[in-house]
Order: C-alpha cells, then sequence, then structure tokens
C-alpha cells in the first residue's frame, strides 16, 4: 500500500496523448511558473498558495485552545456559512465523522440555505441544548448566514447573558471591514481572520476550515502537515508534478470535446469532499462562457441511478475516480447454509473486497463506454490525506483556470441572483 495521494492516468490513450503533447504540458508548466511568481491572474488572491508552510503553530494552538474551550461547555456547535465558508469544514467532519452514535458532542449546519423549515426545526431543537455558534463569512454580508446568525443570537439571548452569549460565539471574518467584524467588536466576541488574500474556496487551511474542525475533535495539525507535503511535492515546474498533469489532462479532455467532469468515490464518507470540489471547480473554472461542468457521483449507489447515463448517454464527460487504498474496518461476508440468494461464492471475503472489484469493473465498463478516465488514490481516509488532496486540488484547480485563460480566484456571476433577489426583496 503506498503512503501517499497519487494521480494517475487511467486511459492508456489518454495518457500517450498528454504524454505527447508538449505544448499542453508546457502551457501548464508556464501556468504553475506565473502562479508562483505571482504574476497570474488574480494574483492578489494568491495567499492560499503558501498558507501550509506559513500557517503559524500558534495560530493552531489558539484555535485548538479556543475550540476546547467552547465544546467544553457546550454539546452543539452550529456553524453558520455559505459556499467556501461551510463546505471545507463540512467535508473533512463529514469524511472523519463515524456514521452512526460518534459522540455526545454534534457539530451542525446553518445559513448555507434559506430554508425556513430547516432553520425552523434547528431553533426548536436547539431551544433546551447547550450550543453555541461559529459564524464564519468573509464579507459578513452574506444573506444566508447572516439570516441565520440573527436568528441564533436572538434564541441565544434569550437563554444568556450578554456576556454568556458573546463567550458562545466565535465570528471567522474579514480584518477590519464588514458588518460581522463590528460587530463582534462591539460585543467582545472572540474573532478570527481570514486572509485578505485568501478566497472563500481556498480558504480550508484558514480558521474558516480549520475551526470547526478543531471543534469536531479532528487533528488540524495533521491536516496541515499533510497539506504542507503536498505542497513541497508540488513545488516543482515540470511534468512530474501531479497538479500540472491533471490540470493539463483536464484542459486537453475540455480542448477534445469534453464538457463535464465527474468526480467518482466508491466511499459515501467522500460525499462532502466532492462537494467541496465541486464549488471550488465550479466557481473558479466556469466564467466567460467557458469551463468544465464538475458533477460528483457516489458509487455504487449511483451505478443505479446515473451509471447509465455514464455507460451509454452521450459521450460528453470524463471521470476522474477517486480511490481509497484501505478501510478502517472489516466484514466479513457469511456462508448461508440455504444460498438462496446465490452470494456463498463471496462467503469468506470482505465487503471491502467486493467494493474494491465494483471499483474495478466500473472503470472497466466506462472506459469501454468511451469515457475517459482519472484516478487520485489516497492510502485511508484520515486528516493527512484529506489535506493533501484538498491542497492538491486547490493547486490543480488554479492551474486549470489559467490554462483556460479565466481569473480562477473571482467569482463575478455569483452576483446576478443576488441583485434580483435585492430587488424583489425591496432592498434600497
Ligand atoms: O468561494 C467563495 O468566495 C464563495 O463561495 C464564498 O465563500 C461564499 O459566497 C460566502 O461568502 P462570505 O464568506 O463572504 O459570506
Amino acid at each position: 500500500m503506498m503512503n501517499h495521494m497519487n494521480f494517475k492516468t487511467i486511459s492508456k490513450s489518454l495518457l500517450k496523448d498528454i504524454s505527447n503533447n508538449t505544448d499542453l504540458l508546457n502551457k501548464s508548466i508556464l501556468a504553475f511558473n506565473l502562479l508562483k511568481r505571482n504574476e497570474c491572474a488574480g494574483n492578489d488572491f494568491l495567499g492560499w498558495f503558501k498558507l501550509p508552510n506559513e500557517i503559524d503553530s500558534l495560530l493552531l494552538n489558539d484555535i485548538q485552545d479556543e475550540a476546547n474551550r467552547m465544546m467544553s461547555k457546550i454539546d452543539y456547535l452550529v456553524v453558520v456559512g455559505i459556499g467556501g465558508s461551510y463546505l471545507g469544514a463540512k467535508a473533512i467532519i463529514s469524511a472523519l465523522k463515524p456514521s452512526f452514535g460518534s459522540s455526545e458532542k454534534e457539530i451542525l449546519f446553518a445559513g448555507n440555505s434559506l430554508s425556513e423549515d430547516y432553520h425552523s426545526e434547528l431553533l426548536s431543537f436547539l431551544e433546551d441544548k447547550e450550543f453555541g455558534v461559529c459564524v464564519i463569512s468573509k464579507s459578513g454580508t452574506t444573506t444566508e448566514p447572516a439570516i441565520a446568525f440573527r436568528l441564533l443570537k436572538k434564541l441565544l439571548e434569550s437563554k444568556y447573558s450578554n456576556e454568556e452569549v458573546s463567550s458562545r460565539i466565535v465570528a471567522i471574518t474579514d480584518s477590519s471591514k464588514g458588518a460581522l467584524k463590528e460587530l463582534a467588536d462591539k460585543e467582545g466576541i472572540k474573532t478570527y481572520t481570514i486572509p485578505d488574500n485568501v478566497g472563500g474556496r481556498y480558504s480550508v487551511l484558514t480558521p474558516v476550515g480549520l475551526f470547526p474542525i478543531a471543534a469536531a475533535g479532528y487533528n488540524i495539525k495533521d491536516f496541515v502537515e499533510g497539506a504542507r507535503e503536498m505542497s513541497k511535492r508540488l513545488s516543482d515546474s515540470n511534468e512530474e508534478n501531479i497538479a500540472i498533469r491533471y490540470a493539463a489532462c483536464r484542459k486537453y479532455l475540455y480542448d477534445a470535446g469534453k464538457k463535464i467532469e465527474i468526480l467518482a468515490s466508491f466511499n459515501p464518507r467522500l460525499h462532502f469532499v466532492s462537494e467541496w470540489w465541486k464549488q471550488l471547480f465550479g466557481e473558479s473554472d466556469g466564467k466567460d462562457g467557458k469551463g468544465l461542468f464538475p458533477a460528483s457521483v457516489d458509487y455504487t449507489t449511483d451505478l443505479h441511478s446515473l451509471g447509465q447515463y455514464v455507460q451509454d448517454g452521450e459521450r460528453i464527460m470524463f471521470e476522474t475516480f477517486i480511490s481509497v487504498e484501505s478501510n478502517d474496518s472489516r466484514l466479513e461476508i457469511p456462508l448461508d447454509s440455504e444460498n438462496l440468494d446465490n452470494l456463498n461464492y463471496l462467503s469468506g471475503k470482505n465487503m471491502g473486497f467486493v467494493n474494491e472489484m465494483a471499483e474495478k469493473g466500473t472503470m472497466k465498463a466506462h472506459e469501454d463506454g468511451g469515457v475517459p478516465l482519472l484516478n487520485i488514490s489516497i492510502p485511508s481516509i484520515c486528516e493527512k490525506s484529506l489535506g493533501e488532496l484538498m491542497y492538491f486540488f486547490e493547486l490543480s484547480c488554479a492551474l486549470s483556470g489559467l490554462l483556460n485563460s479565466v481569473n480562477p480566484f473571482n467569482q463575478p456571476g455569483v452576483e446576478e441572483y443576488k441583485k434580483n433577489m435585492f430587488s424583489l426583496l425591496g432592498k434600497k
């Protein structure tokens, strides 16, 4: 078993095409050099690039202490945020959390939709619980988290003194401007800063991701260490650099007419890692009428729904599989004397082995069906591997945008719905 994340091109013809395409590989290397020299489009948002090496251990300790302090007095921490201010923490916590009855303390999420039912159920649930709030918004003015925070703060105020309310809130926001910063300063709320040069979807290695992950009881130092090791591995400007290769493969396939990249995983724990990946690539790539549409599937579940389309539908997609090399548990398939389901040929085998064969079989079927395949493998689902994986995706995503001549760090399209919504709501 390997110890590190890896990336490879599965489809033999694609591997040949990419390896022979020195022009494209050189362009990907050039994009990397421009980024490294701070000379690329959007270069005022490159703080994430050096983040793994620049995170101060004092800050990590402070985040851990503050998370411990908060969790020692509450049973539920509600993390309020949307988009990049939510998905990184959600991805890591969902990947690491046991599926059932893990602990008495829980991280809940709010402000990532405008669902009246969800938020009203949440408030009723929290009424008689010990809870705190971690509100995350770089701008401090995003509608969804701002409404959720208002509601949650009001509930806290109905239960506790002003001083106690302030001690149950942590705000993660801009260093100097925005409504949230102003409120936190006024009410003595503990604040962490999102660096000016780190955009929302690239912020998982700032307090935006780290505070909720630490509060959930996971090891933020290992997570950062994974990212740091990956940043070291990705420091060379050559075609062995797997971020340079992944970005080149995406561009090659896009230019060859593919419109969709599907991130496929056979491990449901990675569901929200895929959601995070979709947001990262969707907001970074999709602009100026260009870009691959990032989609995701959870196999084998989706082999019984979207699998039909992937196998036989329009040939507009390629698939990137995330394989996990080892499971935490082993579950042996029992022998059954009746054998009515004809499964005795599998008795004594582990369920993980069956899943692995399903993955191999699916890869072959999809390749035979004309879907080019890429593969990312991680040794296991742990803080370190996830740190490696996320940093790899961040760099690959930035390079992909630059190769497609877009600024991967802005999101002008997001403003359009807001304009209409505010006008319909009568905002002055
Ligand atoms: O990636 C991004 O920049 C966005 O998805 C933001 O994270 C999202 O819109 C939330 O913004 P804010 O943190 O300002 O509330």
